[in-house]
């Protein structure tokens, strides 16, 4: 899966990582396999990668990293609601294609973009 590329490189490493366990858990819906563990693994990868940005944003005090981390809590709720409902396949499709997908693309073309821009712009250093 191709997520698209931000300013700052430590960041591109951590989307490129998350594009893998997603892509194993799409997979794992397809074939309907049990989801506990891929799903688990899913969610930790999320909010590892969120916690490395809000850190960075914290230490640099970045200026939106307010709404920046609501974006992510937002998100990060709705995937714990979704643990409950693992084996609802079809349901599970819908929301990674019609909801998930489409805002880690557009998180990462807005938010993320404009995060990475300032870290790169000060030299943050992680
Ligand atoms: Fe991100
Ligand atoms: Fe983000």
């Amino acid at each position: 899966m191709e997520l698209s590329q931000v300013s700052f490189e430590p960041m591109n490493e951590v989307h490129n990582k998350e594009a893998e366990v997603l892509e194993r858990l799409l997979i794992a819906i397809k074939n309907r396999e049990n989801l506990d563990n891929v799903y688990d693994e899913f969610v930790k990868d999320v909010e590892n990668h969120f916690s490395f940005e809000q850190k960075l944003m914290e230490k640099y005090e970045f200026f939106a990293k307010i709404p920046h981390k609501m974006e992510h809590n937002k998100i990060l709720n709705e995937l714990e609601k979704i643990k409950n409902h693992l084996n609802e396949y079809e349901n599970l499709e819908k929301y990674f294609d019609t909801t998930f997908l489409p805002w880690l693309n557009n998180h990462i073309a807005t938010m993320d973009t404009v995060t990475a821009g300032f870290f790169s712009q000060i030299g943050a250093k992680i």
